[in-house]
């Protein structure tokens, strides 16, 4: 109770105290400054000061108003961030709707019927764009929510370093594939972590987020009655806090009860999370893990739990410097991505649907005879012509979506295409882009500018014009195409 309180005096007080501030400076002594790290990866705090000053100020209203609606809201709006980065970067792939050429992240184990806050996003962007359109990505306000979130609930500050832009793809297999499963060991967290550049520090820091918010029953019911299939409870948890467990969640009960993932302080981002590491009061197994599993020889990883259960400061200094770490993945910046909509992607928008069928083929990709890189074994070159499967007209804007394949297109190849498209409609209408290269099969797709005429109307003043051709894993390629005019 005492530490509720003092959640709920601090989130008031910092309110006061950072709205009497300017809206660039937060000048905590303890507010962690931007890593080297972030200015390498094109990142910068002053990012959008002649753009968008109000950029933070709206942010934090928008995260403040969420909080009022439920305190919950805060710990649902931090793990936004981290299963935005944890897939192809901090993007905000995450928001993306499913498109026609991709199945998106909202619907991926992790994600579904768990993942909430996407609606408080919409509506802090839709005040960011209208104090300055088209300006700041979604990328870049949870980024900054994820701040708020922790130092509203009294957590530590940090800078946010800013400029990301948005993907104009998302995956649901790569989103199940590189988040972690509450059902992990240590080792696997461990290499789940590796796998983005993060090492052991930051998964003990930054997994100190479960100091807020809520677990649904179905993430642990395994662990408290057959754990790794012994049709037992897992040995490491102290039998009080298991019984609590039991009933919490019963055999066959509702899989969405709710169990908060720190049982003292749900509210507050303190360093309870560690207290009950130690006590071996975790919920989920991923958690009793950090503490329990480090016996057997993961040198540090326990001490640095018990550190964190004794000294709240060292806790914080450490999730402020990871946290900074895990923003600066993989960012899109310069021309790539775009500055989204959030949930759809801006030449999906839609005006006016209208029912023409389109058809469009596309062949004529070449490479040429003089590229070093070899994407098609059987020579340089490679002719192809598909047929676009499905198509759309939003206004004077077409779309169209291709599904073909390229079997012989190697995976994560860089791909020194030139050549051109070709694109023809039922009703007689054709269009030819030039297409120049390198392009990057490396990453899970690959933009083409392409410029040209459609029906003898050339593409001035068109906003996204691209092919997006996707690769899949083991050396299947499966292309996909997008053509938003
Ligand atoms: C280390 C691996 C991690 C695993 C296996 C994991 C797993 C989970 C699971 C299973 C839940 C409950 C979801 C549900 O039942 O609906 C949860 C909740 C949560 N996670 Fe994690 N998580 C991890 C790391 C992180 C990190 C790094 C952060 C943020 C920096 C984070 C922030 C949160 C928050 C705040 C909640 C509560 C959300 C709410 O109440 O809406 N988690 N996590």
């Amino acid at each position: 109770m005492a530490r509720l309180n003092l959640a709920i005096i601090s989130l008031v007080f910092l309110g006061t105290v950072l709205g009497s501030r300017g809206q660039y400076e937060y000048d905590d002594d303890n507010v962690v400054a931007i890593s080297e790290n972030s200015t390498l990866y094109g990142l910068s705090e002053d990012f959008y000061r002649h753009a968008c000053p109000q950029v933070y100020s709206i942010v934090r209203a928008g995260v403040e108003a969420a909080i009022k609606i439920q305190q919950r809201n805060a710990a649902s709006l931090l793990r936004l961030f981290f299963h935005d980065c944890f897939v192809q970067g901090c993007d905000a792939s995450l928001l993306l709707d499913d498109a026609p050429f991709f199945i998106g992240e909202k619907t991926a184990a992790a994600n579904n019927q768990s993942a909430r806050g996407f609606e408080f996003i919409d509506v802090i962007k839709a005040s960011v764009e209208e104090a300055c359109p088209l300006t700041v990505s979604c990328a870049d306000i949870l980024a900054i929510v994820a701040r708020d979130a922790v130092v509203l609930s009294g957590g530590p500050n940090w800078e946010v370093a800013l400029g990301r832009r948005d993907s104009l793809t998302a995956s649901r297999a790569a989103s199940d594939h590189f988040i972690p499963d509450p059902t992990y060991d240590l080792p696997q967290l461990l290499s789940s972590f590796q796998a983005m550049g993060l090492g052991a520090e930051d998964l003990v820091s930054l997994v100190g987020a479960h100091t807020m918010g809520f677990s649904r029953c179905t993430s642990f019911e395994q662990r408290i009655y057959n754990q790794s299939g012994t049709h037992h409870p897992d040995l490491n948890i102290e039998p009080g806090f298991l019984k609590q467990l039991h009933d919490r969640c019963p055999p066959h009960g509702d899989p969405n009860t709710l169990q908060p993932l720190d049982w003292e302080s749900p509210a507050s981002f303190d360093n309870g999370y560690y207290k009950n590491l130690v006590s071996q009061s975790a919920v989920l197994h991923s958690d009793g893990t950090l503490y329990s599993e480090a016996i057997a020889g993961f040198a540090g990883i326990r001490e640095l739990v018990e550190k964190f259960a004794e000294d709240e400061q060292a806790f914080f200094a450490s999730f402020a410097r990871s946290i900074v770490r895990m923003g600066n993945l993989r960012p899109l910046i310069g021309d790539k991505g775009e500055i989204g909509h959030c949930d759809l992607l801006n030449c999906l928008l839609p005006r006016s649907p209208s029912s023409r069928n389109l058809v469009y083929y596309i062949h004529g990709i070449r490479v040429p005879a003089n590229s070093s890189q070899r994407p098609f074994p059987n020579g340089y070159g490679e002719v192809f012509r598909n047929k676009i499967t499905e198509s759309y007209e939003y206004d004077s804007r077409q779309i169209g979506v291709y599904q073909g394949s390229y079997p012989t297109v190697r995976d994560g190849s860089v791909v020194s295409l030139r050549g051109t498209i070709s694109l023809a409609t039922s009703d007689g209408v054709r269009a030819r882009f030039n297409v120049r290269g390198p392009y990057d099969f490396s990453q899970l797709t690959s933009i083409m500018p392409i410029s040209g005429t459609l029906g003898g109307r050339s593409f001035l003043g068109i906003q996204n014009a691209t092919v997006l051709f996707a690769y899949g894993r083991n050396g299947v390629v499966k292309g996909q195409a997008k053509i938003c005019v």
